[in-house]
């Protein structure tokens, strides 16, 4: 399943974010991709948010993942650094696991993530604007259906 959305600005983004939290479950899987400053870790905040997690949720970048404590735990991951050395060995366990697992440049570990997962691709439209490219397999074929309507 594909499906394509505009986000106008961040209040829609954090309208959008709160859809995908209510499709949440334990060892959901949702991929990240766009240039720097797309929008990807202010997306993983306000999932966070919507899963009731109170801490402050900044980007794991130096220190590739970051794990916030919630009902369901949120591993955010940010493996931009680990481009062309593959994946931890840590991190698997995490990515296997029962916490909500948010990867960002989740291209650069492709080949160490399972099939069925949620892509989301933000592309820059300008200062406020974002498209999205929503993506899932498997599972994730009906959430792509109910988080782009
Ligand atoms: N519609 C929008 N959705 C998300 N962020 C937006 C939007 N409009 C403006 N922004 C701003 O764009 C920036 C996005 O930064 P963010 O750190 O989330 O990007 P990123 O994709 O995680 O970048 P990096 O690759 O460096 O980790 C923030 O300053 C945010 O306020
Ligand atoms: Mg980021």
């Amino acid at each position: 399943m594909y499906k394509e959305i505009i986000i106008n600005n961040i209040d829609e983004m954090n309208v959008f974010a709160k859809k995908v939290g209510k499709t949440l479950f334990p060892g959901y899987l949702l991929c990240l991709e766009g240039d720097l400053g797309a929008g990807k870790t202010t997306l993983t905040k306000f999932l966070g948010a919507s899963m009731g997690i109170t801490d402050m949720i900044n980007s794991p970048t130096f220190t590739i993942m970051k794990i916030y404590e919630g009902e369901i735990d949120l591993n955010h991951m940010d493996v931009y650094r680990l481009n062309g050395i593959g994946m931890d060995y840590d991190l698997e366990e995490y990515v296997y696991g029962d916490g909500v697992c948010v990867i960002e440049w989740y291209k650069h570990i492709i080949e160490s993530l399972p099939e069925e997962k949620l892509i989301i691709e933000i592309e820059i439209i300008d200062e406020f604007k974002r498209l999205l490219k929503i993506e899932g397999s498997g599972k994730y074929e009906e959430i792509v259906e109910k988080i782009s309507n």
